[in-house]
C-alpha cells in the first residue's frame, strides 16, 4: 500500500492556488493509489513553535539519554517525522511569501530537519537520510520568475526547497509552478487561469507514478 503526504501551507483556504492544485494532484494520485493512505498535514493549522536553545539541546543529546522533558519537547517533532518516513511520496503546496516560502513552511522545516534521523555528517561529509521518496513542489507566485528574466534572482523558493529536500537525502523532486497569480486580483477567469496549471499537476501525478498491479 502507498502513502502519499500531502502538505498545504497557504492560509488562503478557498482562494489559494497551491491549495486547489495540490488536491488536483491528490485526487489523481487517489485515482492510481485505490488503496492508497493519504496523510494530510495543514501547516496552517497546526501549531508549530519556533525552534529554542531548549529543543537543540534535545535534539544533540543523545536518544537514550534524554530526559522526559526533552522527550516532551520533540515529541511534535517526532511526529512530523513519522509521517515523512511512512509516506512513499510528498505532496507539498507552497505560496511564494516575500520571496521565500510561507513561514509555517519554514517551522516544519526547522522541525523535520533533524541530525542523526533526517541529515547525518558522517566522514565529516553531509548525507541526507529520507531515502526513495518521491516529491512534487507546487508553488504559486503572485509575480513572474522565470529563468533568465530580471526577476528570477528573487525567487527564492524552488532553490531553498531543491536545496533543503537535496540535503535531506530527497533528490527525485518536481517543481510546478502556477506564476502570475496576481491577475486574479485584477479581474482575471480564475478557471481560465487554473486550467493549463491543472492539467500540468494531472499530466505530472499521471505520467510520474506507475499504476499498481
Ligand atoms: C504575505 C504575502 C506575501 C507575498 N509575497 C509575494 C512575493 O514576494 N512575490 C510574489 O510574486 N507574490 C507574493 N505574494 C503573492 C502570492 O505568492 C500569490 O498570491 C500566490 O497565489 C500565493 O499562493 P496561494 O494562492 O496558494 O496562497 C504574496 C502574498 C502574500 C499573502
Amino acid at each position: 500500500m502507498s502513502t502519499l503526504l500531502h502538505i498545504d501551507s497557504s492560509p488562503l483556504y478557498g482562494r489559494s492556488v497551491s491549495r486547489e492544485l495540490t488536491a488536483a494532484f491528490v485526487t489523481e494520485w487517489k485515482v492510481r493509489h485505490a488503496d492508497g493512505k493519504v496523510i494530510d498535514r495543514d501547516l496552517n493549522a497546526t501549531e508549530i513553535p519556533p525552534i529554542n536553545a531548549e529543543w537543540v539541546g534535545a535534539v544533540y543529546t543523545p536518544e537514550g539519554a534524554r530526559t522526559p522533558k526533552q522527550k516532551e519537547l520533540l515529541s511534535l517533532s517526532d511526529a512530523l517525522l513519522a509521517e515523512l518516513e511512512q509516506a512513499d511520496e510528498y505532496v507539498i503546496g507552497v505560496p511564494m511569501h516575500n520571496f521565500g516560502v510561507p513561514s509555517v513552511l519554514k517551522l516544519w522545516i526547522d522541525q523535520i530537519a533533524r541530525v542523526g534521523r533526517t541529515f547525518s555528517y558522517a566522514d565529516g561529509r553531509p548525507k541526507g537520510l529520507i531515502k526513495g521518496k518521491k516529491a512534487t513542489f507546487i508553488i504559486a507566485t503572485g509575480g513572474m520568475y522565470d529563468p533568465q528574466t530580471r526577476m528570477a534572482s528573487f525567487n527564492f523558493v524552488e532553490p531553498y526547497l531543491r536545496s533543503v529536500f537535496g540535503f535531506l537525502g530527497v533528490t527525485d523532486a518536481t517543481f510546478l509552478t502556477a506564476g502570475g497569480t496576481s491577475v486574479l486580483n485584477h479581474g482575471h477567469d480564475r478557471k481560465a487561469f487554473l486550467a493549463p496549471h491543472l492539467q500540468a499537476v494531472q499530466t505530472h501525478a499521471q505520467t510520474s507514478q506507475e499504476v499498481p498491479a
